[in-house]
């Protein structure tokens, strides 16, 4: 990808890493089977990846546009002696094929929440669980949701939608 449409993505969509409290209680709201493939679109630095195939030893995987964060991510993974269950990849989210995911974390901006539910409603498959961080997908109606209360003024919350 071209250096500008990264910076402008970025714009849109910036690094701001889930609390680990977070992580742990959107990790509480899913079952996950030992086939199925966990995602984090706009990974970051791997941590919710790290947590999740720590708790569900499950192959798992992250999409990362900004190249700086795909390389802490494959530190972090290898520190965590990880990298049998974890590939992180740098692509843009928008082109990644969302039908062979069967868990997937998100913790988006308002800016690309239109674009983002419409690519969930088309490509998931049904029984796909989502989990998102502190936004509503449009068009879609969370089977549940729970409040994270980190003793700062901003209450997070993560809304699980299954399809
Ligand atoms: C709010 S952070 C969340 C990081 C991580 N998922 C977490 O919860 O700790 C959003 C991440 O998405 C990345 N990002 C932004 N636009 C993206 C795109 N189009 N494709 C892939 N990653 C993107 C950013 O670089 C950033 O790391």
């Amino acid at each position: 990808m071209h250096e500008s449409a990264i910076i402008r993505r970025l714009v849109e969509f910036p690094y701001l890493p889930s609390p680990t409290s977070v992580i742990h209680a959107a990790l509480n709201m899913v079952e996950v089977e030992s086939n199925e493939v966990f995602a984090d679109l706009g990974c970051g630095d791997g941590s919710v990846l790290i947590e999740a195939a720590k708790k569900f030893e499950v192959f798992c995987v992250g999409f990362e546009v900004d190249p700086a964060l795909v390389r802490l991510a494959h530190k972090k993974v290898e520190n965590a002696k990880l990298k049998h269950l974890i590939d992180i990849v740098r692509s843009d989210l928008f082109t990644v094929d969302l039908s062979r995911l069967d868990v997937i974390y998100v913790y988006p901006f308002p800016p690309i929440i239109p674009k983002l539910s419409e690519k969930i409603i088309c490509e998931c498959r049904k029984g796909t669980r989502i989990l998102v961080h502190d936004q509503n997908l449009k068009g879609l109606q969370p089977t549940k949701s729970v409040q994270i209360f980190e003793g700062s003024i901003h209450i997070h919350s993560v809304q699980l939608y299954v399809l």
